[in-house]
């Protein structure tokens, strides 16, 4: 697929066939996710991968009780993507002080630039996902044992799309452009 056309019609999937994705599908997507740009090239993104339905199912029980429509998301997708960065490395100096007036918040920066490569990847090898932020991250650390230096960003579900959706409206660049 080219760039273009890859861009522009991935969509957010929310509804996904059963087959789960192959240790070799998803790692050649990570693959991809690796050339990602990132604060310092410190790479702090790390990627779990939600195999075990139970697993799967106590997330969406125990996390998620705020949003009925995430919790289906993820009972009906095959497979989860915790995605968490290593703390204290992106925007912070070597001294552990913050290198700019955004604090900590390059990590989420950077995660968020990956999570799209991810999205990208993911699509462009027939796959569909969802970027997921409305959920108790502390409890997911919790469920998956996460590492005590690692936060999590983002959940992922992924898996083969049941379901073509429309594009939502975008906004038209001369309306999101300033020219100075
Ligand atoms: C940071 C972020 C958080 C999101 N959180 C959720 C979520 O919790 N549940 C959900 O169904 N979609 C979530 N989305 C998906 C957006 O709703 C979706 O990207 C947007 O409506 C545009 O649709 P598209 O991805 O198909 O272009 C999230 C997207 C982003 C980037």
């Amino acid at each position: 697929m080219k760039l273009e056309e890859c861009i522009k019609t991935r969509r957010s999937i929310r509804k996904y066939k059963p087959t789960k994705i192959s240790h070799e599908d998803f790692q050649d997507i990570i693959a991809l996710t690796l050339f990602s740009p990132s604060w310092k090239n410190s790479q702090i993104v790390r990627f779990t991968l939600i195999e075990d339905d139970n697993i799967k199912n106590k997330i969406a029980e125990t996390c998620m009780s705020e949003s009925h429509h995430n919790q289906s998301i993820v009972h009906n997708a095959p497979n989860i993507i915790v995605m968490s960065y290593i703390t204290g490395k992106s925007g912070f100096n070597s001294d552990g002080s913050f290198s700019t007036s955004k604090e900590d918040r390059w990590q989420m920066f950077d995660s968020g630039i990956a999570a799209s490569t991810l999205c990208l990847a993911a699509h462009d090898k027939g796959f569909g996902t969802v970027i997921m932020g409305l959920f108790d991250d502390n409890k997911v650390a919790e469920i998956i044992n996460l590492p005590k230096n690692q936060q999590i960003a983002a959940l992922i579900p992924i898996g083969l799309p049941d379901i073509t959706p429309t594009c939502p409206p975008r906004n038209t660049s001369e309306s999101i452009i300033t020219y100075l």
